[in-house]
């Protein structure tokens, strides 16, 4: 085609809003992304702070951005190039630089911000998952927190704040332990993906693991700071970890969860018997049993208790669920609650999609969880497509009624007919309300990428 107009980061500098149209560079190229800019899936407000000058220093923090999908759409914006007299754009220092070490075995999705899955192949073998190959999922570099000097920081019921040392909430408040698995909202996007593609994190089954967590009750320190359980409105916490602009993660849980008696709600600092990995919010999380990962915040900083919910993009623009007729161009974001129970779960793990596996005995697992302390009572597995269906035998430990806070994992021994030469394994599970899966991805995509809890299949060739 034509070569490109040439243009000088004056001249881009310019065009810096969106009623002046909204430019940006890339290393040589320029490109006028205002028709993107709604449709941003990490929001408006992000990708109009880059307007009028280089992607470099964000995309170094937001280092996904660098795969081949998000090029691509870039590509599509390009209206021409920087003048060759511009000097090049400094490369900047990798905010990512301090990151801990990871097992080699997870699945990883974006390295920058880290965010990885337990390999499916492992998920059943064990009930507890280990701390390094439990998923991990990072917005933005991990913080570094010296343990001796770090204060949680909790707003009392009369204004005041209240700052607790490490030592504090394991010396002033009684170790509380419970088993919960922690699902993603995004946990198995790929399969939405392939619908229609969400351009986001392409999950796959492993978004899910299970722990026994230990530390104080967020109920025992609410108490400490002044409220009553018949307190109303939301509790809201902080991490530690930010973007360049200042804005930290945050989001938060309604206050009757958090004083429930029932509700088990933990200020965690031990996972497995082990201080939190690094990953995983060293030196302080929240656990909300039963709700969506995205509450659990990691790396806590501070807690404050009000009658809004958490203003931040994850509790207002993300983690909500949406109509599949719901678009970017007309998404009302107040119209969705956000997500806080999940609704019910389960995925096969073994065998993987397109394995090759034997005629005669085969062996199927996964796992089944539901939101809420809802107990998972069955799980149904097919072995053609859904046409006639087995029961799962189910493992787990005993779990008080209305807190069933950890998954189940299952097996199902079947047998392999001669001369089947392929299979569509499928599996549902049914919950304590008798809630169960939908059938199909279709009906319940969304833009977001959210809350897949369909059937799970796995289609296996019959080799010798
Ligand atoms: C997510 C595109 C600029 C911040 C995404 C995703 C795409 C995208 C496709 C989804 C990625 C995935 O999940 O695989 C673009 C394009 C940009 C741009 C084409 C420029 C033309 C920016 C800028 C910032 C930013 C300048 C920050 C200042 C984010 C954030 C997310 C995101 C925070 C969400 C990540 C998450 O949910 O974990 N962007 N982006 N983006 N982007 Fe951008
Ligand atoms: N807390 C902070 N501070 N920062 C984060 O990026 N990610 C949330 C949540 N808490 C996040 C956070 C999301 S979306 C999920 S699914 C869980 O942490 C993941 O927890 P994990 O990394 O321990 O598996």
């Amino acid at each position: 085609g034509p070569p490109f107009p040439v243009f000088t980061r004056k001249e881009v500098a310019r065009h810096n809003s969106q009623a002046s149209r909204v430019w940006v560079t890339y290393g040589s190229d320029v490109f006028d992304i205002t028709d993107f800019v709604e449709a941003h899936p990490g929001g408006k407000s992000k990708i109009l702070l880059a307007a009028g000058g280089a992607l470099e220093p964000f995309w170094a923090l937001y280092a996904m951005h660098k795969q081949e999908h998000v090029l691509e759409i870039l590509r599509g914006y390009k209206v021409g190039e920087l003048s060759p007299e511009e000097p090049p754009q400094p490369t900047p220092g990798d905010p990512y630089a301090e990151d801990p070490q990871r097992h080699p075995a997870l699945r990883i999705n974006t390295l920058k911000p880290f965010n990885a899955e337990t390999p499916p192949e492992l998920i059943a073998e064990n009930y507890l998952t280990p701390n390094a190959l439990f998923f991990k999922r990072n917005h933005f570099p991990v913080p570094v927190v010296d343990p001796a000097t770090y204060r949680l920081q909790v707003q009392s019921s009369g204004g005041r704040t209240m700052s607790l040392s490490l030592q504090d909430l394991k010396r002033r408040f009684p170790k509380h332990e419970v088993t919960a698995t922690l699902q993603c909202a995004g946990n198995r996007r790929a399969e939405m993906n392939a619908i229609k593609n969400t351009n986001r994190l392409g999950w796959g089954v492993g978004a899910i693991s299970n722990a026994r967590w230990g530390g104080a009750l967020l109920r025992d320190v609410l108490a400490e700071a002044g409220y009553k359980p018949g307190d109303k409105g939301h509790v809201c916490f902080e991490g530690l970890d930010k973007d360049q602009s200042g804005t930290v993660y945050g989001a938060s849980i309604p206050f009757k969860k958090a004083m429930s008696p029932d509700g088990d709600v933990l200020l965690a600092y031990e996972m497995n018997g082990e201080e939190l990995p690094r990953d995983n919010g060293f030196p302080l999380r929240v656990i909300a049993p039963g709700i969506v990962g995205a509450r659990n915040v990691k790396w806590l900083a501070q807690i404050t208790v009000g009658p809004e919910e958490s203003q931040s993009h994850w509790q207002q623009k993300d983690y909500k669920g949406f109509s599949p007729s719901v678009t970017w161009d007309n998404v009302d974001f107040s119209s969705a609650p956000a997500i806080q129970d999940m609704p019910v779960q389960s995925a096969i793990t073994e065998p993987g999609p397109g394995a090759c596996v034997c005629p005669g005995e085969l062996t199927v697992k996964g796992y089944a969880w539901s939101g809420g302390g809802r107990r998972v009572i069955r799980v149904d597995v097919s072995l053609d497509g859904g046409k006639s269906w087995h029961m799962a035998k189910l493992t787990g430990k005993e779990q008080l009624p209305g807190r069933a806070w950890a998954w189940q994992l299952w097996q199902l021994d079947a047998c392999v007919p001669e001369g089947t030469k392929e299979m569509d394994i499928v599996c549902k599970a049914v919950d304590a309300s008798y809630n169960d899966q939908p059938n199909t991805v279709a009906p319940i995509w969304n833009i977001l990428g959210v809350l897949n809890s369909a059937w799970h299949r796995v289609h296996v060739s019959v080799g010798e």
